[in-house]
This record gives C-alpha cells, structure tokens and sequence, in this order.
C-alpha cells in the first residue's frame, strides 16, 4: 500500500526510507503541520521507539512510512 514515504519519493521530494516501510529505521522521519498532525492515528510503540533515536526530533514528528 502507499503510505506518505512512498508519495513523497514519487514526487521527487528527498526522503529516504532505509527500511522500506518496515519499521526499523528512522530515515523517514517527517515533520507534519497542523491541522494535518493532530488528525492522525497516534503512533504505535514500535514508532515511538524508533522517533526517540530521530535526529532534530520535535513535537510533530512522524515517521513518513507510518502515515496512510
Ligand atoms: Fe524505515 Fe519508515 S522507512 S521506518
């Protein structure tokens, strides 16, 4: 399925995704405005662990795989 990673790199935009979307990198890493952030599922552990190991990590930081 797509998720807002594989978007991005289709539109040329300068995202990696080491991992591909499997969870167990932190090379996705987004920063999603508002309204957009508080309108997403919140992030699963597996997430959370991974966003704490982000570099520049902020209030509204998501890894990009992880949007739908
Ligand atoms: Fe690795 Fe998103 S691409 S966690």
């Amino acid at each position: 399925g797509d998720n807002l990673m594989m978007l991005a790199q289709l539109h040329d935009v300068d995202i990696e995704g080491a991992c591909e979307a499997s969870l167990a990198c932190c090379t996705c890493h987004v920063y999603v405005e508002e309204p957009y952030f508080e309108r997403l599922d919140e992030p699963d552990v597996k997430e959370e662990d991974l966003l704490d190991m982000a570099p520049f990590l902020a209030e509204n930081s998501r890894l990009g795989c992880q949007i739908l």
